[in-house]
């Protein structure tokens, strides 16, 4: 067994970012625009640069309508029958105009696509848990070669710069970075591979500089504004969540008793609804508290990272990726992080 490198893969929680000189006078002097597909006539805008997860429990259209009226963008999942999956599309395009859709890697994945694109979707995401396995790498290949120039593809999962790079010479316009950080995801457990997402970006931008190549989705134990802040800083160009959203009344799925069911797609009991045999559990399903309208919590997410950008003296996000510094940070800061007024 080799060593990958000398450097320390960090998650979230090891680092803080240092606050800096500002002259930033009001939150709203903060611009959070982002783009995906960077340069490109497939480019897509975001006012606030954060993506819903192609996942049962969280982003339908209702979601992804919701995402793009706050300035975000969603993504329809993959877990229902392609003719259920344009409808959805759809409902989404009509009502918000953007929205992404998402294919497999093998079987139908091109028809399923073309379908997808014929409805509405403005970006075909190829949604695998291994964007470092030729069949993804290839999946890429054959919808750019059947798409041309036209279509945004949205590629992944890596954890490393040179899963990057080959998506990224596929001809992915993003690529969404992260193994094993989701917070339904058991991979790290049960295959012991991984690494934090925070690493992850941290390697493609140690070798591809913010612009150069597709745009990183940091994805994957996202879990509010700061982490968000600190995959931002790191030179992520927006970030995907799952579980930060599935408890809203727009996500999928009833509300029993005060919760909403949220769970890995990778999980026996998505396996199973999928109408798949189950194998390869390497999720779990949980329930989560119900937390109304999504909008709120948008609302203080978008506070938030404005708030992050100030700190450093950043007016928007390039500024905030090429200003910020961080330090790791002892474990016991942990404690002083997270509000102990209660203890
Ligand atoms: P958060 O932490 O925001 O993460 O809930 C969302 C991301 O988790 C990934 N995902 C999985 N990963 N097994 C995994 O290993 C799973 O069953 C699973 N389901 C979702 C996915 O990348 C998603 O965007």
């Amino acid at each position: 067994m080799k060593k990958y490198s000398d450097e320390e893969h960090l998650s979230f929680d090891d680092i803080l970012l240092i606050p800096q000189r500002s002259n930033v006078a009001s939150r709203k002097d903060v611009s959070l625009r982002s783009t995906i597909g960077t340069g490109t006539k497939r480019s897509i805008g975001l006012n606030l640069p954060l993506i819903a997860a192609p996942m049962d429990t969280v982003c339908e259209w209702e979601m992804a309508a919701a995402m793009r009226k706050a300035g975000g963008l969603g993504i329809i999942h993959r877990y229902l029958p392609i003719e259920q999956q344009v409808e959805q599309v759809k409902l989404a395009a009509a009502s918000s105009r953007v929205v992404g859709g998402s294919v497999g890697t093998k079987g139908t994945f091109l028809t399923d696509a073309s379908l997808l694109v014929e409805a509405g979707a403005a970006l075909i995401l190829v949604d695998t848990a291994n964007g470092h396995n030729d069949y993804a790498v290839n999946a890429v290949k054959h919808l750019r070669n059947a798409f041309g120039r036209d279509l945004h593809i949205m590629a992944g999962n890596v954890s490393t710069w040179d899963g990057y790079a080959r998506l990224a010479d596929a001809g992915a316009d993003s690529v969404r970075v992260g193994i094993g950080g989701g917070s339904a995801c058991t991979t790290r457990v049960v295959s012991g591979h991984g690494m934090p997402t925070l690493a992850s970006i941290m390697d493609i931008r140690a070798n591809f500089k913010y612009g150069d190549g597709p745009d990183i989705i940091a994805d994957g134990g996202i879990r509010n504004s700061g982490d968000a802040a600190k995959a931002l800083a790191a030179g992520a160009n927006a970030v995907m969540v799952g579980r930060m959203l599935a408890g809203t009344k727009e996500s999928p799925g009833e509300i029993v008793d005060g919760q909403k069911v949220f769970r890995g797609m990778a999980s026996a009991e998505a396996q199973a609804d999928g109408l798949k045999s189950v194998s390869g559990v390497e999720g779990i399903a949980t329930t989560v508290p119900f937390i109304g309208s999504v909008s709120d919590v948008l609302a203080d997410f978008e506070a938030g990272l404005k708030s992050a950008l100030s700190y450093t003296g950043a007016e928007d996000l390039l500024d905030f990726h090429s200003l910020s510094v961080y330090n790791r940070v002892s474990s016991n800061s942990l404690n002083e992080t997270k509000p102990h007024a209660k203890e």
